[in-house]
């Protein structure tokens, strides 16, 4: 199949990834009714057509929390995309260092923070759920600064996890450990190449920066039973306290859907918030992203970067989601996907893809810098703003 659309790589990695794999990447929470939300929103974005305003070599680079951008992208944390290719996060990481866009590591990685730090040449970001082991928390902080870990993302979303029917009936979860081994070996013979690639070639298959605490336990059910029991509840403002005092970094809190938390998490000090609902993984019928965001970035105004993600699948959505206030947008499972299809080359061929779609959708929208971008779900309204400038 030949890549045209950076979303063609979804179908690739259909067909290249075990069930389990797909289906857990692919899927969201409960009816999947905010899932589908992020896309259809997103699509109602009208950008404004702007003609004869000299376009000639778009710039899309942008400034986040103090930080040079070369295009307004981030490669976003996925938890366990290491599985996706052999050794994946240090594929993607490598690939996103190519093109100086940022590649952000989930906690809950295949590969460790060590691993993927020592594959890429460029500082990589790091992604941290509040977690009951604090001790734990503090050492995952310690490691990401001595790793050189240019931003902490602290994800705020998931006091506990979302319920994903599709993980249930995949054999991802609900399986004894006997049980779920059988189905998931299953469904790997029928795909050869990654049961080659990745189930043989890519081990260890364990989360790596949780590995050491769970010992000899190290199945796939260990680790889902670990992050179940790990998040956590208890968590509030107050222990935003415990992160800053343990990251002297760049902190940019992800999982904001509401105004009042925007302007909280800016009053607590963070630098930046990507204005998310966990690609529609966590609360089923929660509002899109694309709705969400623009109230927030005016609430918030010029005291802290909107970055936001959820549903964009092409650099045509990166474009909509500036349009509506962010400074950057965050992928996600885009390219989770385009590193299942096709691994490191696929991740470079997925931003050359983006980057090349920015920049056009910039030129026809008459938009030299991202600051000139305009559209909105209001066109009269913002097409008026755009007249100001
Ligand atoms: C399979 C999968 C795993 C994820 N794991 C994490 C994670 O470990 N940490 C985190 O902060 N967000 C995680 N997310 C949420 C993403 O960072 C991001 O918010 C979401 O994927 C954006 O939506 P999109 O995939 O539709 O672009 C995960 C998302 C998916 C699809």
């Amino acid at each position: 199949m030949k890549i045209v659309s950076p979303d063609d790589f979804r179908l690739l990695a259909k067909n290249r990834l075990p069930p389990f794999l797909f289906e857990y990447l692919d899927g969201g929470a409960n009816g999947e009714v905010t899932l589908a939300r992020n896309r259809d929103d997103l699509a109602q974005v009208v950008l404004d057509q702007r003609v004869l305003r000299t376009v000639k070599g778009p710039d899309p680079s942008v400034r986040v929390a103090s930080m040079r951008l070369p295009l307004p992208v981030i490669l976003g944390p996925i938890g366990l995309a290491g599985m996706n290719a052999r050794r994946g996060e240090c594929q993607a990481a490598r690939a996103a260092a190519q093109h100086g866009v940022p590649f952000c590591l989930s906690t809950v990685s295949a590969c460790s923070l060590g691993e993927v730090a020592s594959s890429t040449p460029h500082p990589i970001w790091f992604q941290l759920y509040m977690m009951r082991d604090r001790g734990l928390m503090a050492a995952l902080l310690e490691e990401a600064q001595t790793r050189g870990c240019a931003a902490l993302i602290f994800t705020v979303d998931m006091p506990v996890p979302g319920i994903r029917y599709r993980d249930y009936r995949s054999g991802l979860a609900g399986l004894s450990p006997l049980a779920g081994a059988i189905r998931r070996i299953g469904q790997a013979v029928k795909h050869p190449r990654w049961a080659w690639d990745v189930g043989v070639r890519g081990r260890p298959h364990v989360l790596g920066n949780v590995a050491p605490l769970l010992a000899r336990r190290s199945g796939l059910e260990d680790f889902m039973a670990w992050m179940r029991s790990n998040f956590d509840p208890d968590v509030s403002w107050s222990d935003l306290e415990f992160v800053r005092r343990h990251w002297r970094g760049p902190l940019i809190i992800k999982g904001i859907l509401n105004p009042h938390d925007a302007r909280e998490a800016a009053a607590l000090g963070a630098d930046a918030i990507v204005v998310s609902n966990h690609g529609g993984r966590q609360l089923d019928g929660a509002m899109s992203t694309a709705r969400a965001l623009p109230e927030i970035a005016q609430s918030v105004g010029d005291r802290i970067d909107v970055l936001v993600d959820g549903g964009v699948r092409s650099g045509v959505d990166v474009v909509r989601m500036l349009a509506l206030g962010a400074k950057a947008v965050l992928l996600g499972r885009a390219w989770a996907c385009a590193l299942a299809a096709q691994g490191e080359r696929g991740v470079i061929r997925l931003i050359d893809l983006i980057d090349a779609e920015i920049r056009t959708a910039m030129a026809l929208n008459g938009a030299c810098t991202v600051d000139e971008i305009s559209g909105g779900f209001d066109l009269p309204r913002d097409v008026r703003g755009a007249e100001r400038r």
